[in-house]
């Protein structure tokens, strides 16, 4: 599959999740957002780009971090996304965001039009070297800021899929790959872990190097996901990308394997009557050269 047919699946994966995407009550990519912009270093005034901005949960912790006088230009392939970025802008009365439909892979602004490009849980999908990555270096201004954050691939070398709690690894991990070589969406980025650019602190800082950035700083920091029941994680992985792989499953054996990782993730439950599963994310940050 080519990559305008890859762009095209992720289109039709969050128009169609748009609505209820990060609505499920569980604290994931909020928090990852909220950790990359600080990680990002943001200061007042600055102009940011967000790429993938999906809802906001970058977009609107940036906008707090560059104030009244700064601009944040959210872009996202999918038009859903970017409306109910918009209403998520407007509700908050921040003025200074803008968003618009636009695929991450051509952004399509001056060079060096911003102070910081960032991008959380997104350019991991399309971003498979130093020729995917160069294009982010331009838009900045010398010394600009570069960062993103992602699922771990770290310990997808090990076979363990990041999001996937330890307990659901082994009987998850079939169905995800499955879904990986039936889209292509995903295709060297995460069927074939070795050579993907994320697999370690070395390869990344070796493709923004050869990208022309500098000053690579690479951290992997567990996020805690917690949920009340093994039902609200799969009705929480249904609400983001992974609803990709549950639809591949034939509807009979979904259920069962729904039912399997519920009843899996419940025998987790501690004294609160909570589960806690932890999530590795890598959050990476980058410098366009000062000269
Ligand atoms: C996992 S979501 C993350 C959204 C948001 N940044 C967040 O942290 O909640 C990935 C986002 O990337 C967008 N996306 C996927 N492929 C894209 C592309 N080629 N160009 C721009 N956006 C893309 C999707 O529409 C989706 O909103």
């Amino acid at each position: 599959m080519g990559n305008a047919e890859n762009a095209e699946e992720m289109h039709r994966l969050f128009d169609k999740t748009a609505k209820i995407y990060d609505q499920s009550g569980v604290e994931f990519f909020g928090p990852i957002g909220r950790r990359l912009v600080e990680f990002s270093e943001l200061s007042a005034g600055h102009s940011v780009l967000d790429i993938g901005c999906g809802r906001g949960a970058a977009l609107f912790p940036a906008a707090e971090a560059v104030g009244a006088d700064g601009e944040v230009i959210g872009i996202d392939i999918s038009e859903e996304m970017v409306k109910y970025a918009a209403e998520g802008a407007q509700e908050r009365e921040l003025g200074q965001v803008d968003v618009s439909v636009m695929s991450g892979q051509a952004p399509d602004f001056p060079v060096g039009r911003f102070d910081a490009v960032i991008g959380s849980c997104s350019l991991f999908i399309w971003t498979n070297g130093p020729d995917d990555v160069r294009p982010y270096r331009e838009l900045l201004r010398p010394g600009g800021r570069f960062a993103t954050a992602a699922p771990s691939f770290f310990s997808t070398l090990r076979g363990k899929w990041a999001l996937f709690p330890e307990i659901v690894n082994e009987l998850l991990m079939p169905y995800m790959l499955q879904s990986l070589k039936q889209s292509g969406a995903y295709d060297s980025q995460f069927a074939n872990a070795g050579s993907n650019w994320l697999a370690t602190p070395e390869s990344i800082e070796k493709t923004l190097t050869g990208a022309g950035f500098v000053d690579v700083v690479v951290q992997e920091e567990e996020l805690p996901v917690v949920v009340e029941s093994g039902q609200q994680w799969v009705d929480f992985t249904y609400t983001t990308g992974m609803r990709g792989m549950w639809e591949r499953i034939e509807e009979k054996e979904r259920q069962e394997v729904m039912g399997e990782v519920s009843r899996r993730l419940d025998s987790l439950k501690d004294e609160n009557g909570v589960i806690t599963t932890p999530v590795p994310i890598v959050y990476v940050r980058a410098q366009a050269p000062k000269v």
